[in-house]
């Protein structure tokens, strides 16, 4: 399987996508995934807010979508994201987050893989009450982009990281009126992934409502096995 193959052909890559609803903990296992594993973590929701920070085209498109809690439209997301993929950190694989979010984006994804790339798909299986109650308390560090909770995993200091010290903040569209478009928008366009990759048999189902180091150590485990 991993047999060298000819000057300028790909080689096989780990592509690992991290499925669920709005404040499931995708960007939370996300991070501690793509630690572990030594791979990009490409989220596109923080790209975009990246692209915006920058006043790219890409941000500047997103932005109003975003604020809505609408989904940015296929052409737009599927450009910022094969451009992020192509560099050449990714060429090893890359732990995706918060992509693909439509049948359109799962099936422009898998024209770009190769035959024998591994692929495989998490889903946190994840409350929408559960959820409510994430985003409510959800922080953010605006440097390094560690996410905290300030119940769940505060951070020692109020509104300071513990790693960098940089300042925390809120997402803008992690208001409650925006939530609640944001989990429709999941059910109707998103949650229909979960059954696309269950038949491509790459899907494994963890139990979001856990605590993150248990959501973890089951996605770990659930890596470690060898699929047939
Ligand atoms: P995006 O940034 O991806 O937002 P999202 O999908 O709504 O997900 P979140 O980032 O809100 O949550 P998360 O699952 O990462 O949870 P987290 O780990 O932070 O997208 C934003 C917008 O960009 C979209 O609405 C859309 O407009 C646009 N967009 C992005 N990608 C797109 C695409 N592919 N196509 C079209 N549009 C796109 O955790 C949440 C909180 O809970 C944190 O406080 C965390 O500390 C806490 N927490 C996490 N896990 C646990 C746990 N197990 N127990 C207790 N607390 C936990
Ligand atoms: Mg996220
Ligand atoms: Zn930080």
């Amino acid at each position: 399987r991993s047999r060298r193959r000819r000057l300028g052909e790909a080689v096989m890559a780990t592509v690992l996508i991290l499925l669920g609803g709005p404040g499931a903990g995708k960007g939370t296992q996300a991070m501690r995934l793509s630690e572990a594993r030594s791979l990009p973590h490409v989220s596109t929701g923080d790209l975009f807010r990246a692209h915006l920070g920058r006043g790219t085209r890409f941000g500047l498109k997103a932005k109003a979508y975003m604020d809505a809690g609408k989904l940015v439209p296929d052409e737009i997301v599927l450009d910022m994201l094969v451009e992020r993929v192509a560099a050449p950190d990714c060429r090893a694989g890359y732990v995706l987050d918060g992509f693909p979010r439509t049948l359109a984006q799962a099936q422009a994804l898998d024209r770009r893989l190769a035959a024998d790339d591994d692929l495989r798909v998490f889903n946190l299986d994840t409350s929408d009450e559960t959820i409510v109650a994430r985003i409510a308390g959800r922080r953010q560090c605006r440097d390094c982009g560690r996410l905290y909770h300030v119940e769940f995993s505060p951070p020692r200091a109020e509104g300071v990281c513990d790693d960098c010290r940089g300042e925390l903040f809120q997402r803008e569209d992690d208001g409650p009126e925006v939530v609640q478009e944001r989990l429709r928008v999941y059910h109707e366009q998103t949650a229909p992934l979960i059954r696309f990759y269950a038949d491509k048999g790459v899907l494994v189902n963890l139990d979001g409502e856990q605590a993150p180091d248990r959501v973890y150590a089951q996605l770990d485990a659930a890596l470690a096995r060898v699929p047939e």
